[in-house]
């Protein structure tokens, strides 16, 4: 990549970080309600030690840490550059000040495009596959800072409204009906293949063998979701799977993550404030183990995440589109005959849950040096996920991307589509 063009591109991502955190109020910046939360502030300061850990340091003649204690702050888990703060006490922090985080930010930035402008044309490939790296990390982090502010702002009982744009995303006039759209079984090329960017966890692309299936052509509604609850889904044990029935126990699950039920109707917590549950939007906030009883009790199954991404480019090889973070919308939108054929929605609104394990392609290799650990050390205990979120930047999905979660988590934008065998 050309010197402009990743400076712009470098410029254009951190901006839209301090973007996001523009409605925000000093105090917001600060909570961690729970483990996997990280208070805002962090994820600012992470993403900045990031760009100086493994750019910086690197690359920059004469490099000196912008603070002595901020690489023992601000590592989130990569063991081989050292210490770190631990997890579940980030939120315990009040120092730094969220004024010297942005300053942290924007001296590293001017550091970062000072490199790009100065190094020499033989490093500069070099200098170009880190920052893209960093980029994407930054736009990984772009997601979680949304989903971390809707936990902390949607567990406050005053309840505050962080994107103040009137935004109705409830019914088109045009909804496709839900079918189960067949595909033939083939080989096909599962992972990335080409130059551009991907993780290294949708690497060896590698032939797969998919046999015929069928998939629904929409996402899972509220509306069809509040039927299993109402069936008693989340009362009957022979739904569920035991680690999922006991999460539903220990938690008193009775609907998604964010729902309350005032009188006889549902109600959810969005980062657009607190509404009535539409019934045409797809259901969000689920965990693993919600949409795979979901999906058994409809005598259905989750598809697998080859038949995912077989779908995705048969149908639309190039094209990305969609419910993405740029549309500022933050909630996913009801299907629209209009906008797509066969299979809506497969890209953007929610993330979708495989019943496929993150487990490393056959032949996988992880990166060398402290980026090996992006990817390669959680290849257990997870499940895929695939199609990006309506928190997730449109630049940073692909068809081939792996997201991957634990089976219990619900604060992500997950969601449910079925799919079943062709011979069921
Ligand atoms: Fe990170």
């Amino acid at each position: 990549m050309e010197r402009q063009e990743l400076s712009q591109l470098f410029k254009t991502v951190r901006q839209k970080t301090e973007d996001i955190c523009s409605p925000l109020e000093i105090e917001d910046y600060m909570p961690q309600p729970t483990i996997e939360v990280s208070p805002p502030r962090w994820h600012l300061a992470h993403t900045t030690w990031f760009f100086e850990s493994f750019v910086l340091q690197k690359l920059e003649p004469g490099f000196k840490p912008f603070h002595p204690a901020y690489g023992f702050m601000f590592n989130s888990y990569y063991q081989s550059l050292g210490e770190r703060w631990e997890r579940e006490k980030r939120g315990w922090l009040s120092r730094p000040t969220v004024k010297e985080i942005y300053g942290y930010r924007h001296e590293i930035d001017h550091r970062i495009l000072q490199l790009i402008e100065k190094i020499r044309d033989e490093q500069l490939p070099v200098l170009s596959e880190l920052l893209i790296t960093g980029i994407n990390h930054e736009q990984q982090h772009q997601e979680l800072l949304v989903t971390d502010l809707k936990y902390i702002l949607a567990h406050n009982p005053m309840r505050p409204v962080y994107n103040k744009i009137p935004v109705c995303y409830g019914t088109p006039e045009d909804k496709p009906g839900s079918t189960f759209e067949f595909f033939e079984g083939n080989l096909f090329e599962l992972g990335h293949t080409g130059k551009d960017f991907c993780f290294d966890n949708e690497q060896p692309s590698h032939k797969v063998f998919v046999r015929d299936f069928r998939i629904s052509s929409t996402l899972v509604t509220n509306a069809e979701y509040m039927v299993f609850m109402e069936s008693g889904g989340y009362q009957d044990f022979r739904w569920w799977l035991d680690e999922g029935w006991k999460e539903v126990c220990r938690g008193n699950w009775e609907a998604p993550l964010y729902w309350h039920k005032e009188g006889t109707d549902w109600y959810e917590m969005t980062l657009n404030g607190f509404r009535k549950v539409d019934p045409d939007t797809p259901v969000t906030h689920i965990s693993y183990y919600e949409a795979d009883a979901f999906a058994r009790w409809a005598g259905k199954r989750l598809p697998t995440e080859a038949e995912w991404e077989y779908v995705a480019k048969m149908l639309n090889p190039l094209v990305i589109h969609g419910n993405f973070l740029e549309k500022k919308l933050l909630h996913p939108f009801a299907a629209d005959k209009n906008k797509g054929s066969r299979v809506f929605q497969l890209l953007g609104d929610v993330w979708e849950w495989t019943s496929s394990a993150h487990l490393p392609y056959d032949g996988y290799k992880a990166r060398e040096g402290a980026i090996g650990e992006y990817n390669g050390k959680f290849m257990i205990n997870q499940m895929v996920l695939r199609g990006g979120s309506c928190a997730t930047p449109q630049t940073h999905i692909r068809h081939t991307y792996r997201n991957f979660f634990h089976p219990e988590k619900r604060w992500q934008f997950t969601g449910i589509r079925l799919a079943e065998s062709a011979n069921s």
